[in-house]
């Protein structure tokens, strides 16, 4: 449990994430090519972050594309990818206005020189924005985060920068990607499946997960508040009793 986590009853969750699943199957259901279904997710993904705004969501994190992804069609991933800029370049003026800051996370020496300008010009846009956080995870994959922060850490005890015997989970935590974000309280998953699939697996040591049969393009305002409300259902201990054991305890 870290620092500011205690025991006792749910408050709305401040950082969601979210494991855009589906797309594939809800074209497929309806005949059309897979494509559409990410088309019509991107779509879902900007009404999420609306939703999210309006819903008291402070930051909202979407895996996107993970470090896995590339294994799936060459047509399929420049699709992808596509889709990626496409929404940089049309979206990042209507949030920059409302007021998002978007941040990128996952491995950026894979993506092409264009691509990963255009990931640093949105976040330096939007970088002093404080009315939201959209975290694209994007060539995201939670073991090679782990992977390029354990990198980090040798080269700073390498160089002397670090003492070696004083890492703790703070130190591995300040060289993850998500370094400056909470941890989220949430995590939700559409289409049924029940896996974490290398999303967030340090930053969701304990977070609640929601897993709901709806389809990514069919995630809307009301589905997004039934997870809400799911949520606002648990009792999160971090490993504690709960609040009246904790207090017949003498606890504080
Ligand atoms: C999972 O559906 C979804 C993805 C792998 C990509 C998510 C992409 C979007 C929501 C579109 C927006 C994209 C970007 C990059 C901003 P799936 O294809 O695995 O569905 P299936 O399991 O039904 O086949």
């Amino acid at each position: 449990m870290s620092a500011g986590q205690r025991p006792g009853p749910t408050a709305h969750p401040g950082h969601v994430a979210i494991i855009m699943d589906g797309n594939g199957r809800w074209a497929q259901m309806r005949g059309l090519p897979r494509q559409e279904g990410h088309r019509r997710g991107l779509e879902a993904l900007r009404s999420a972050v609306r939703n999210a705004g309006e819903l008291g969501v402070r930051i909202l994190t979407l895996y996107s594309f993970s470090t896995e992804n590339w294994r799936r069609p060459a047509t399929e991933v420049s699709f992808l990818l596509g889709l990626l800029k496409r929404f940089v370049e049309k979206d990042l003026s209507e949030l920059h206005a409302a007021g998002v800051r978007v941040r990128i996370i996952g491995g950026r020496d894979d993506l092409t020189p264009d691509i990963r300008r255009l990931v640093e010009h949105a976040e330096t846009v939007t970088r002093d924005n404080t009315r939201m956080t959209l975290v694209i995870a994007f060539n995201y994959g939670a073991r090679d985060e782990i992977v390029r922060a354990t990198r980090k850490l040798a080269r700073d005890a390498a160089a002397g920068r670090i003492d070696a015997a004083t890492i703790d989970e703070a130190t591995l935590a300040s060289r993850l990607d998500t370094a400056d974000l909470p941890d989220p309280e949430l995590v939700i998953r559409t289409s049924g499946e029940t896996r974490i699939s290398n999303f967030l697996l340090w930053q969701a040591a304990y977070a609640e997960f929601v897993f709901t049969p709806v389809l990514w393009p069919d995630f809307n305002r009301a589905a997004f508040e039934e997870a809400l409300a799911e949520y606002g259902r648990r009792e999160r201990r971090f490993g504690a009793l709960s609040e009246p054991i904790d207090r017949a305890a003498g606890a504080a």
